[in-house]
């Protein structure tokens, strides 16, 4: 794939799941190569459906939806996991990842209880791994289905 110069500052927003942004969720896309990083859209949204602890968001730009993620913070657990999230294949290497990233941790850390935030990513994910590692996420080995965990102290 080629980059082009992501900036830091997309302006994006996150947007809670519903039947407005719904359709344009399952039409997002990954490259062919990507698709075993992360579970279709179609059966997030359904786990969404079923699961109370899931909080599921579009990644809006400009009234487009570029992407969605998927995360849980329950109760007053300290610990919060980001368990999904794409950005569509035409959207990449546009900054909108980054971007929603900085956006999904300001909307954990204004919930008040989380002080630590875990993401997960096969090992050979290399995108993943230098987008995480830019927010400070730091790699703690490889959980039971040898996928790699990085956890991130929110507020020092
Ligand atoms: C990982 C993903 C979300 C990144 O989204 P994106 O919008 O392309 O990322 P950005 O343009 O904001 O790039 C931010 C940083 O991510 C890293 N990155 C993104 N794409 C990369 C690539 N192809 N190769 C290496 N690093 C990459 C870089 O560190 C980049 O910073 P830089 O531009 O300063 O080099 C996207 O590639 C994706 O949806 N991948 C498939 C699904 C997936 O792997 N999800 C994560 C695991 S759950």
């Amino acid at each position: 794939m080629t980059r082009s110069g992501s900036t830091s500052d997309r302006p994006i927003a996150l947007e809670p799941v519903g039947k407005d942004n719904w359709a344009a969720i399952l039409a997002l896309e990954l490259l062919p190569e990507q698709q075993e990083y992360v579970a279709s859209n179609a059966e997030s949204l359904a786990e969404a459906e079923q699961d109370d602890e899931a909080i599921a968001r579009a990644v809006v730009s400009a009234g487009r939806v570029v992407g969605f993620l998927m995360y849980s913070a329950f109760g007053d657990d300290d610990e919060a996991i980001i368990y999904r999230f794409m950005i569509d294949r035409r959207e990449q290497g546009k900054g909108f990842g980054r971007a929603a990233v900085a956006k999904v941790l300001e909307e954990i850390a204004k919930r008040g209880h989380v002080r630590r935030v875990l993401i997960c990513y096969e090992q050979e994910n290399e995108a993943a791994r230098r987008l995480y590692a830019g927010f400070g996420f730091v790699e703690q080995g490889p959980d039971e289905d040898d996928e790699m965990i990085a956890v991130l102290e929110l507020g020092g």
